[in-house]
């Protein structure tokens, strides 16, 4: 029987590579897809020797325009059948909404956004037609609320949350598994050090490890859970941010150089 793949996008980092492991652990064969060539092909050889199984690699830029188009006809021509697919790729940036640089503002929606929506109707139409599938897609506890300084993010997150939950309903019918996994501040690469200090969340439990948050979600993904939020200091967290009235946060930003 041909090896069943598991797509995972970011899988170079962070939850991404988490997932992809706990994957292979399952026995799935890898094709792993990102922007840098050498690490992923060192990761692809690593993994590859330490869970026994296939491991492809794509390096493409996920923020251009056709980049899902790319990946689905990548793995056509490689004769991989993808029975899940994970959209972990992602980045971050804080500031003004107004600040934006115009090009990164771009990216992201088309990451976030447009690669993401195209992957999993490309993949999802296979997936239905066989009647078996599993779709993660890595959402954010800010799809929640909305949170001054990172509008650009958080409505990416909120997109991806919405659009992930109409998906689940629509593929339940043909026994297609779809999951948003919404991690709270995980500690990985995605944060610019100088700004956050990751080792400190970490130690002071405010940052999950990226395992942890890939366990969840993969647990949720197989139970078939429309959605997730990994851990229960996150999940406190979510509650507070959901009770504080969006006054409150005005005020602090007018009165405190805090949520600037
Ligand atoms: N960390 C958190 O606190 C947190 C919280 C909630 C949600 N999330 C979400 O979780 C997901 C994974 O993030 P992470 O925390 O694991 O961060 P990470 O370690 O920085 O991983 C991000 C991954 O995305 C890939 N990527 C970024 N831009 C790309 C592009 N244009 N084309 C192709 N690949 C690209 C990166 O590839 P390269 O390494 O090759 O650049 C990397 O593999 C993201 O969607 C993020 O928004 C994270």
């Amino acid at each position: 029987m041909d090896k069943k793949y598991a797509l995972v996008t970011g899988g170079s980092s962070g939850i991404g590579l988490e997932i992809a492991m706990l994957l292979a652990q399952r026995g799935y064969a890898l094709l792993l897809v990102s922007n840098e060539e050498k690490k992923l092909h060192q990761l692809a050889a690593t993994l590859a020797k330490q869970f026994n199984v296939p491991v492809k690699t794509l390096c493409i830029n996920l923020a251009q325009t056709h980049a899902a188009e790319q990946v689905y006809e990548f793995a056509a021509n490689e004769g991989i059948e993808v029975e899940i697919l994970v959209n972990s790729a992602g980045f971050f940036f804080f500031g003004q909404a107004v600040d934006a640089d115009i090009e990164k503002a771009k990216a992201k929606i088309q990451l976030h956004v447009l690669t993401l929506s195209m992957l999993c109707t490309l993949f999802g139409k296979d997936m239905r037609q066989r009647k078996r599938g599993f779709i993660l897609n890595i959402s954010s506890i800010s799809a929640f609320k909305d949170f001054p300084g990172i509008a650009y993010y958080g409505a990416s997150k909120s997109y991806i949350k919405s659009f992930t939950r109409s998906l689940h309903t629509e593929m339940k019918l043909y026994n297609v598994h779809v999951t948003a996994l919404c991690p709270g501040a995980t500690a990985t690469n995605l944060y610019d050090p100088n700004v956050i200090d990751v080792e400190l969340g970490k130690k002071l439990g405010v940052m999950m490890p990226p395992h942890k948050v890939a366990k969840a979600g993969v647990e949720a993904l197989f139970k078939n859970k429309p959605e997730v939020v990994p851990g229960v200091v996150t999940k406190l967290m979510l509650y507070a941010a959901l009770l504080t009235p969006q006054w409150v946060i005005y005020q602090i930003r007018k009165h405190t150089k805090w949520l600037n």
